[in-house]
């Protein structure tokens, strides 16, 4: 049986990132090297059927809606090709999480659509990309695997619990809890739990510009209540139409920004609440909505897509 298509999307990141000095993994610039350059960089890869393209390059810190919204659509157009078994994307680890959202509840592909990066640059003695982006392959090629998955260090996570949770090791995504949804080993991919699916809500059409402001504020000690008023305050005053409070433990927001919130639901502004707590979400009802196990990054997304289609998202 013939090796299935994959088409290989890069967007940038530390796995196309360069340093100066070979092998300084600390001081770099993210996103230098051509996803041509980043296959050539694995010679397993020497043969295989692969499309390549590359949709953006930036540090993903710097992630955009236009790039999320074009993005998107080249992953529709490849997975809607009857000869693509799956689309791997390569991308920063800073914002992946959100990006892995955005991507599942907009498409909820029946295919896989995985999402690749690394800890370590190119030009690393040890990079790491490599393995990854051999690993995504294996899972994009994978018969039966679908959805949007997170493929880095041996391990496929899903969309809703991808966590980048380290900020230097090469181990720095989990899935908390959840655990992975299957591991790749030696190219073969070991199925752990059901495959990511969903009700794909489409890419809002209108140009990204315009999507709906939806912004993230914490909640954490010291705050003043002068403060957070200013700070809602500015917030609409740019035209925000949603906030995310980052709470505390269960979800719980400083009464600091009681007055605030009030007068932003007041000024018709939509306001959930996530915990910065990595593991647990938020349980129970009362108070203010919240997205359940979803960081207060993806609550944003999630707020946003639910603002841009109508409501559809909720
Ligand atoms: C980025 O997120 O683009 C830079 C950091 C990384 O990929 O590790």
């Amino acid at each position: 049986m013939p090796t299935p298509l994959v088409a290989i999307l890069a967007t940038g990141g530390t796995i196309a990132g360069a340093a100066t000095r070979p092998g300084d993994d600390a001081s770099y610039v993210a996103a230098q090297f051509g996803v041509a350059q980043l296959i050539a960089a694995v010679p397993a890869l020497a043969g295989r059927p692969l499309e390549a393209e590359q949709v953006a390059q930036l540090d993903s810190k710097d992630m955009t809606h236009a790039v999320w919204q074009q993005l998107a659509h080249r992953c529709a157009h490849h997975l809607a090709r009857p000869e693509v078994a799956g689309v791997v994307v390569t991308h920063g680890t800073d914002t992946l999480e959100e990006t892995a959202w955005f991507l599942h509840r907009t498409l909820a592909p029946g295919k896989p659509l995985v999402l690749t990066a690394a800890m370590r640059p190119a030009t690393s003695i040890q990079a790491d990309g490599p393995q990854n982006l051999l690993d995504a392959l294996a899972l994009a090629q994978h018969a039966g695997a679908r959805g949007v998955l997170a493929c880095v260090q041996g391990r496929a996570h899903g969309p809703a619990d991808v966590r980048k949770r380290h900020g230097s090791r090469l181990d720095a995504f989990a899935s908390g809890e959840a655990g992975p949804v299957a591991l790749i080993e030696q190219g073969q991919v070991r199925q752990l739990r059901p495959w990511p699916v969903g009700t794909a809500l489409g890419v809002p059409e209108a140009r990204a510009a315009d999507w709906p402001a939806v912004i993230v504020l914490p909640s954490h000690a010291g705050l003043a209540t002068g403060m957070a008023q200013a700070l809602v305050q500015a917030a609409i005053a740019q035209g925000a139409r949603g906030l995310v409070i980052e709470g505390t433990g269960n979800g719980t927001v400083h009464s600091a920004w009681d007055g605030a919130i009030a007068a932003a639901q007041a000024a018709g502004v939509t306001v959930w609440r996530a915990t910065r707590c990595q593991d647990g979400g938020v349980v129970g009802e009362g108070g203010l909505p919240h997205a359940q196990g979803l960081s207060a990054a993806q609550a944003r997304v999630e707020l946003m897509l639910d603002k841009a289609l109508g409501g559809a998202a909720a």
